[in-house]
């Protein structure tokens, strides 16, 4: 067994015994028909500072402008949060992803178009959680923030490449931790190659075009 399956088989360790699951008296489709959207999941994962969270942002902006209903479930933010008891290990990346990977089912259960924003550099954690979403059958999309590391490295914004390159912050994503990128991922963006705005729109026009957006045909196209 890898050390992904041991960690995510840890961190998927069923003790909540004698539960039976409460259906609801209402469907998903319900609520998207009120939405006007389909719930699904943008699944972004790139190196730190490789643009993930502002393109996210900058695609919910524009979401919500058009009169959809968007949500981002940013790194950064659920670890001050929700995920403030895991760090950076093999095993807490898991549990994180697997955490956040429920998460973002439950909400796009809720018929959100949901964004999260985790470095999630294990591509067995990434396959787990589009598992999670095939079963309940929410649109998964993987979307790669493909920045090379030089560019990453060259903006750091926290300043944190500069200490992990100093030996004061251990196990730190590209430097002496691993990335492994998607093999199939839904979409490619190069986010050093765009602008935030015209990355937002690569994605917004994939929305359109799978029939996420507009689902009662009511407004223009995007
Ligand atoms: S993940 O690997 O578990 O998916 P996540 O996206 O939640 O990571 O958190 C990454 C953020 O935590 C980075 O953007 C950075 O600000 C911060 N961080 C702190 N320590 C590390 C580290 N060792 N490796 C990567 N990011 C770190």
């Amino acid at each position: 067994m890898s050390d992904n399956e041991r960690a995510w088989q840890a961190a998927s360790q069923v003790k909540a015994t004698n539960v039976t699951w409460h259906f609801s008296h209402v469907g998903r489709d319900s609520r998207e028909q009120l939405l006007n959207q389909k719930g699904a999941t943008l699944w972004f994962t790139g190196l730190s500072a490789s643009g993930k969270s502002t393109i996210a942002f900058t695609l919910e902006h524009l979401l919500i402008e058009k009169g959809y209903m968007p949500y981002v479930l940013d790194g950064d933010n659920v670890r001050q949060g929700l995920n403030k008891n895991l760090g950076f290990s093999a095993d807490d990346r898991a549990e994180n992803i697997r955490r956040i990977g429920e998460v973002a089912r439950l909400f796009a259960d809720a018929g959100l178009i949901t964004m999260t924003s985790f470095i999630s550099p294990y591509r067995m954690d990434r396959d787990r959680v589009r598992d999670l979403h095939d079963e309940a059958n929410v649109p998964f999309l993987e979307i790669f923030v493909d920045t090379p590391i030089a560019v990453c490295e060259d903006r750091d914004p926290k300043g944190l490449y500069q200490r992990a390159r100093a030996g004061e912050i251990k196990m730190f994503t590209g430097i002496d931790d691993p990335y492994e990128p998607p093999l199939e991922p839904e979409i490619v963006i190069r986010a050093d190659q765009l602008d935030p705005p015209a990355c937002a729109k690569v994605i917004i026009e994939r929305l359109q075009d799978m029939g996420i957006t507009n689902i009662n045909g009511a407004r223009p196209a995007v």
